[in-house]
């Protein structure tokens, strides 16, 4: 079980099942519209399956999030300066990591992951690719305040925090998490973050309802990770993975609908679906100039520069920790 500090980060029952993954599906099916958290998809599989969404044609995020890293680095050196200490909100890739780490010569990198076993890998590789960065691995969920190590208590901070993994999350989620960000940095500090752009609706729905099937997999992975861990017998088969674009709140949503009335069991307890009804499975929010400063503000980040990639598809965004202040 992994721990720090005495603290449990993720708590087991007797049979081995996550107990907040059980709580979490058996509340979320028994909604009036059934919904899961998004992290659930994230197990293994699910991970694997996301990597694979990445080289997808449709799947356009890691690309051009990727391109920017990769041609404004002198930008970021000038905006950001040396020396100081990256604190990644999830375990980091080997691809956009180096990439930013390489434009800024920084003091230290603490990498944040609640899975041991990503954050160490992850840990290694960097350190094997910058010898003599000091690299100070924090196994914690970084959606709460985190204590970071005392070995950078006095660099400067800048949070990384890429990917749109921001858009995962409902705004009240996101400025709670964004919020928390700015404890755990501290004043002053800097965040560079990723938020995918609303364009052009077929664009976003090929991109999380792709030719090949992946993401369709990657939906039906947690059919499967319920039917597994939880004793269930969902059919998967009568489930059919769609992508939506949610105009009201910007976001593409990931559904599985129900094929044709069907009943189940999980853990036990009995549900029903009619046809049509679906199992809400993710959002990603897409956003932008305007949503995004404004989520940013409204958590206490003031934005400072933006970077796009070359088709506008994409923005990495620098914000700064600014002192609260009372006057307009
Ligand atoms: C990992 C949340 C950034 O929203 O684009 C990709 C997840 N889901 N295809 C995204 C995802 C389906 C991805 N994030």
């Amino acid at each position: 079980m992994a721990s720090v500090q005495g603290l449990e980060l993720v708590e087991k029952d007797a049979s081995g099942v996550d107990t907040q993954f059980r709580a979490d599906i058996l509340a979320g099916l028994s909604q009036s519209q059934k919904a899961t958290p998004a992290r659930w998809l994230y197990d293994d599989a699910g991970s694997q399956l996301f990597e694979d969404i990445t080289q997808l044609p449709e799947y356009y995020p890691t690309r051009a999030e990727t391109q920017i890293l990769r041609g404004r680095g002198s930008e970021f050196a000038h905006m950001i300066g040396e020396g100081r200490a990256v604190i990644e909100f999830g375990s980091g890739s080997s691809v956009k990591t180096p990439l930013l780490l390489s434009a800024i010569a920084p003091a230290a990198y603490v990498p944040l992951d609640i899975s041991g076993d990503f954050l160490r890998a992850a840990a290694r590789d960097l350190a094997q690719k910058f010898p003599g960065l000091p690299v100070h691995p924090v196994e914690a969920d970084f959606m709460r305040q985190v204590a970071l190590p005392q070995a950078v208590a006095g660099l400067p901070k800048l949070g990384f925090f890429p990917g749109s993994t921001i858009g995962n999350m409902v705004a009240r989620t996101a400025v709670d998490l964004l919020r928390n960000m700015r404890e755990t940095l501290g004043e002053g500090a800097q965040l560079l973050i990723g938020m995918d752009l609303i364009k052009d609706t077929s664009v976003l729905i090929a991109a999380y309802d792709d030719a090949a099937g992946v993401t369709a997999q990657f939906n039906y992975n947690l059919v499967r990770r319920i039917n597994r861990e939880l004793g269930g017998d969902i059919p998967i088969e009568g489930l059919k993975h769609e992508a939506r674009w949610n105009d009201e709140y910007a976001r593409i949503e990931m559904h599985l609908v129900a094929q044709s009335d069907m009943a189940f069991t999980v853990d036990g307890r009995s549900y029903s679906m009619i046809a049509g009804e679906t199992i809400h499975t993710e959002n990603s929010h897409k956003f932008n100039r305007r949503t995004s400063n404004m989520l940013l503000l409204a958590s206490g980040w003031e934005p400072q520069a933006r970077w796009l990639d070359d088709r506008d598809r994409f923005s990495l965004i620098l914000a700064e920790a600014k002192p609260n202040r009372s006057a307009p």
